[in-house]
């Protein structure tokens, strides 16, 4: 267990999602591989992950594979899929005896290989009923595609335009019971969404940092925490008005300016 002196462990946010990025550029400052940095990257996640579970985190969802990452060289999209896969062979007893449960947001085609598709449905099952930390791996996943794939299902079942709503549309999505993510982390010093989490990011609080993914960890998790509680979230509403996100009740006094 880790302290967290800096982190006021009553609003910790419920959702955090991470686009790690920078494993290339960590390997080639090093005059490594590629792949060599797609490797260190996961223990940066392991620890990120532990870290989440000691701050009482809830959801954590980690962009591992983007539906644009098929656009790589073949060597490296072979890696990343068998890393995936060894990944969820080696970790998964110690994510279990952390209750952490395993989850995958993205695209199920026909590209992602059979071996790294059974261990994904053996980690989903295995972990199904842990109550800790919810770790949600987006894996061929784009924001863009899980919006198409609701917009069809809608369709194919039916539902009239006139019953389209905003309640509707997340029923669709990927895993319509996921909050939307409270803060969202990008490493790598780039500033884009990269097609993750589009509709979920709408009042997401966004922390960009220079850190590449493999450097990652525990105190840039905190780092990233801290800024969030300085932020002050407004959802659109006037200054003040919500105090930790709550919308305030009918003829509380709102603070103008
Ligand atoms: C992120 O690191 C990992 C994946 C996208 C799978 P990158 O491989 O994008 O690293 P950079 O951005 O090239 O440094
Ligand atoms: C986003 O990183 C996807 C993942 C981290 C899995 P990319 O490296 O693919 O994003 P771009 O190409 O810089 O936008
Ligand atoms: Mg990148």
């Amino acid at each position: 267990m880790i302290i967290f002196p800096d982190v006021d462990l009553d609003r910790v946010p419920r959702h955090v999602a991470c686009v790690m990025d920078g494993n290339g550029r960590w390997a080639e400052q090093r005059g490594l591989k590629r792949t060599d940095g797609h490797a260190a990257g996961e223990q940066a996640l392991i620890d990120t992950v532990n870290a989440a579970v000691d701050l009482g985190v809830e959801w954590l969802t980690v962009y591992a594979f983007s539906t644009e990452n098929w656009k790589r060289p073949l060597t490296e999209v072979r890696f990343l899929m068998k890393l995936n896969e060894s990944i969820l062979v080696r970790r998964i007893d110690e994510l279990d005896d952390k209750a952490v449960r395993v989850r995958f947001l993205g695209r199920r085609d026909r590209r992602v290989p059979p071996g790294l598709a059974r261990q994904m449905d053996r980690a989903t099952a295995r972990t199904a009923a842990n109550r800790g930390l919810t770790l949600t791996f987006a894996f061929n996943y784009g924001g863009r595609a899980e919006l198409v794939d609701a917009v069809k299902r809608m369709v194919a079942d039916g539902v009239k335009a006139s019953s389209i709503n905003e309640r509707q549309i997340r029923r669709y999505l990927y895993h319509p019971d996921m909050p939307d993510p409270d803060l969202c982390i990008r490493t790598s010093g780039e500033f884009r969404i990269s097609n993750f989490l589009l509709w979920e990011l709408a009042y997401s609080e966004l922390v960009f940092t220079d850190v590449l993914w493999p450097d990652f960890g525990p105190n840039e998790l905190v780092r990233a925490i801290v800024e969030f509680q300085q932020r002050d979230r407004r959802f659109g509403a006037v200054k003040a008005s919500i105090p930790h996100g709550v919308p305030p009740a009918p003829g509380t006094r709102q603070l103008v300016g």
